[in-house]
């Protein structure tokens, strides 16, 4: 088990500025560099426009933060209809009555503004929601999903590049074996002690998994390329009955954003169209696709408890870390996390990220699908809102594990479990295979 990590209030506080600054800088990089007109429009109705988005963020943070935790009163009452996601799905957010550009902007200042306020003068103990700064970095967290949600309608946006960023690191796989075992034993999954842990990772406890081998790095667009030029995607025989039914219909042929050119794939990356990099992991597949690759290389998709396993269970010391390569915040040295390059890196790159037995790139880079459901842990309890998870446990939805180059660190850890249909493909997807040992 983990120890539990000790801070003082001071420490945690300046930790939860230096996170909720840190989403701010990128909610407003991502929220500046398109027009009124970009913010206002609806790229794709599988997302919001920008400044829903935008406002939405300040409204969270006004009834978590000034609401519930400081007890104060709405700032704009008329307003929560329009951002509470429940209400209204996105493909209708156009049509709502949304603040304009600059009222959104305003809007999430002035609540900024006083969230700083509150969290100097909030004593961060005696209450769930405050201990340990937890409503703050939840807060944090959620701004960083919403930057990655934006990012996602960036990447869906027609026309010239809004966003520019440096390559990420070079990758090579020479010497590299094609996957590792990971051996029979129990191992403790989820935390019970990561202070900012949503309520979907609690509580800590153990799992016993049978011997498997993963795959070193992710699958990559030159072993999908194969998986094509083999007839994947017009062979039944690899595609769950609703994934076959699902490229049938939408005569899916190639990951999202792919097509062919002159013999070769080229694919749209935020506004350029450049030749599919061969060694880069796969990127914008659906489950089915992930599946119906797995099932075509004679592997299947991990578990997500072979997924912790394999990122976070150290032999040696029987422990589960924080992260792959141990309990330190990531670095640039680890992962490739945080919107600082805006693709993938090739497989191999981040020696300094792998996991104690040798696993590479799990945090960063791509999410990647697993075969499991989304389903609460043993003992699990819904906190603060029913809404963040509880309400999407079940069948409909699949786990995806280890964030992908969108992610800020904030909302990305061993043991941090996101979901999604298993037909969405516009999300930053890849995947790993398995199989038994
Ligand atoms: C955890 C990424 C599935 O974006 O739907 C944002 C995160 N929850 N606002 C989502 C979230 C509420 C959520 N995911
Ligand atoms: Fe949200």
């Amino acid at each position: 088990m983990n120890e539990p990590m000790v801070a003082t209030d001071d420490a945690l506080k300046e930790r939860a500025v230096a996170a909720l600054t840190t989403a701010r800088a990128r909610t407003a990089l991502l929220t500046t560099c398109v027009d009124d007109h970009d913010l206002t429009a609806q790229h794709s109705p599988l997302m919001s426009p920008l400044v829903w988005d935008l406002a939405h963020i300040g409204n969270q943070e006004e009834q978590w933060l000034l609401r519930a935790v400081a007890g104060r009163d709405a700032m704009r009452p008329e307003i929560d209809s329009v951002y509470d996601a429940f209400e209204h799905p996105r493909a209708a957010r156009p049509s709502l009555p949304l603040l304009s550009p600059a009222e959104s902007r305003r809007y999430a200042s002035d609540v900024r503004g006083r969230v700083l306020d509150v969290l100097a003068s909030t004593p961060l103990h005696g209450s769930r929601l405050t201990d340990a700064a937890f409503a703050f970095g939840m807060i944090a967290q959620h701004e960083q999903q919403h930057d990655e949600t934006m990012l996602i309608t960036h990447q869906l946006r027609r026309g010239p590049a809004a966003l520019h960023a440096p390559e990420p690191p070079p990758g090579s796989t020479f010497g590299l074996p094609a996957e590792v075992l990971v051996p029979a034993g129990p191992f403790t999954m989820g935390t019970s002690t990561e202070p900012w842990a949503l309520d979907n990772e609690r509580p800590a406890h153990q799992r016993h998994v049978a011997a498997f081998h993963i795959d070193t790095t992710p699958v990559t667009n030159g072993a999908f390329q194969a998986f094509i030029a083999d007839g994947g995607y017009t062979d039944e025989r690899w595609w769950v009955p609703e994934g076959w039914d699902q490229i049938r219909k939408h005569d899916i042929g190639a990951p999202l954003f792919w097509r062919p050119e002159g013999g070769q794939w080229l694919r749209r990356r935020f506004g350029v169209t450049e030749p599919v990099p061969e060694d880069e992991p796969v990127l914008h597949v659906s489950w089915y696709e992930a599946d119906a690759y797995a099932r075509w290389a004679g592997r299947r998709l991990p578990t997500e408890t072979e997924w912790e396993k394999a990122a976070r269970h150290d032999p040696a010391s029987d422990r589960s870390l924080r992260y792959p390569w141990g309990d330190a915040d990531p670095t640039p040295e680890h992962a490739n996390l945080g919107q600082r390059h805006l693709r993938p890196a090739p497989v191999g790159a981040y020696p300094g990220g792998a996991s104690p037995l040798g696993v590479r790139q799990m945090i960063g880079d791509v999410w990647e699908w697993t075969s499991s459901d989304f389903l609460p842990y043993p003992g699990f309890v819904a906190f603060p809102y029913r809404e963040y998870s509880e309400v999407f446990f079940g069948g409909d939805y699949k786990v995806l594990r280890g964030g992908s180059f969108a992610v800020d660190p904030v909302a990305c850890r061993g043991t941090f479990r996101n979901w999604d249909l298993p037909v969405r493909r516009q999300i930053f997807s890849g995947f790993r295979t398995a199989r038994d040992a």
